[in-house]
């Protein structure tokens, strides 16, 4: 069985020697831009270890595995120009670096090429395959737009909160999973216990995302940080900050989130500061860390022997300690 080291290794290849050759430049350069910046490169790899899982051959699978991460990629590209953010992976993303016209339109053409690649899979497993993509794409959209909503609302509960984040992030890790196991020729209940495992991994990952928003190193990260919390974004410790402030704490809780005209930098410390004073991070880690505990559960319900398990684990344990 491959390592995700030596996964993670085989899918940069693959982007590499895949590069998109076409012209113009204009519409293409953006593309290879984003692809060529690295990032963690998750997606494939999830999908990668569960089909390894079953079957020993998973370089066969590549092109579907990328093609998925040019899809996570193009949802970075739309979600960077909607969020306003100048900084993705260390470098200046391409509505800073190119224009707003760029990104959405080398977004679309990524978008197309992601359906592309993906459908290039065996051709007996193309209908399976297109089906639980072209649902996991919708429910990603969906999980966008209430993303956005939630902002100009200030009565999303966390039970909201968390069905946002299923959609716009969890899907994707659950998708990639199940494809493998599609993929490898697994039944239906493995199948559907991996993308149990991918869902619970994914709100996971999302609550981690949003913590290191506030929390994580910027150099490391490749993010800006306190985006989340200059445009209001509806998380879990907002949420739960508001459920236990005190009045003072709600009060400028209050203040800060229906000013219109802020120092960012200000407003990003004096909201950390409430969130430090309630304890708001120990209690989002033990939120990450519930979420950690139950996709390990879902996995050990997956009908095969413990050692077929062990690099995808190996993996998940990784991704729990990660800092970007
Ligand atoms: C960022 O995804 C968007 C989220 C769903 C949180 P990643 O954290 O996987 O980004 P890269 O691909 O590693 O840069
Ligand atoms: C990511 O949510 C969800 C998708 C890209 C679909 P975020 O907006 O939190 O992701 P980052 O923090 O910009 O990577
Ligand atoms: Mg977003
Ligand atoms: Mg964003
Ligand atoms: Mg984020």
């Amino acid at each position: 069985m491959y390592t995700s080291e030596e996964l993670i290794k085989m899918v940069n290849d693959y982007i590499e020697s895949t590069s998109v050759n076409r012209k113009p430049e204009g519409l293409y350069e953006p593309i290879r831009y984003v692809l060529s910046l690295g990032g963690k490169r998750i997606r494939p790899v999830l999908m990668l270890l569960a089909y390894n899982m079953f079957k020993d051959d998973p370089e066969t699978i590549m092109e579907t595995a990328v093609g998925l991460e040019t899809y996570h990629n193009f949802t970075l590209l739309h979600d960077d120009l909607m969020d306003n953010a100048d900084v993705r992976r260390g470098m200046p993303t391409v509505h800073k670096k190119w224009n707003a016209n760029t990104a959405i339109l080398s977004g679309d053409t990524m978008l197309i090429i992601a359906f592309q690649r993906v459908a290039r899979c065996k051709e007996e497993k193309l209908r399976p395959v297109l089906d639980l993509f072209t649902q996991t794409v919708l429910e990603i959209d969906e999980g966008q737009q209430y993303d956005i909503d939630f902002e100009t609302r200030n009565d999303v509960t966390e039970e909201e909160y968390i069905e946002m984040i299923r959609l716009k992030t969890s899907v994707l890790l659950a998708c990639a999973v199940k494809m493998g196991a599609i993929l490898a020729g697994a039944d239906e209940e493995d199948a559907s216990n991996l993308y149990n495992f991918g869902e619970k991994l994914g709100l996971a990952f999302q609550l981690q995302d949003d913590l290191l928003d506030v929390y994580g190193d910027p150099k490391v990260f490749g993010k800006a940080i306190g985006g989340d919390i200059t445009s209001n974004k509806k998380t879990y410790m907002l949420i739960n900050a508001m459920l236990r402030a005190d009045e003072k704490q709600a009060a400028e809780l209050k203040k800060w989130i229906s000013a219109e005209h802020f120092d960012k930098a200000e407003k990003i410390n004096a909201v950390t500061e409430i969130y430090n004073n309630i304890g708001i991070r120990e209690l989002c880690e033990k939120k990450i860390n519930d979420y950690f505990e139950q996709a390990r559960l879902s996995l050990q319900k997956v009908n095969l022997p413990d050692e077929k398990k062990t690099q995808l684990q190996h993996f998940t344990d990784l991704m729990m300690k990660r800092e970007k």
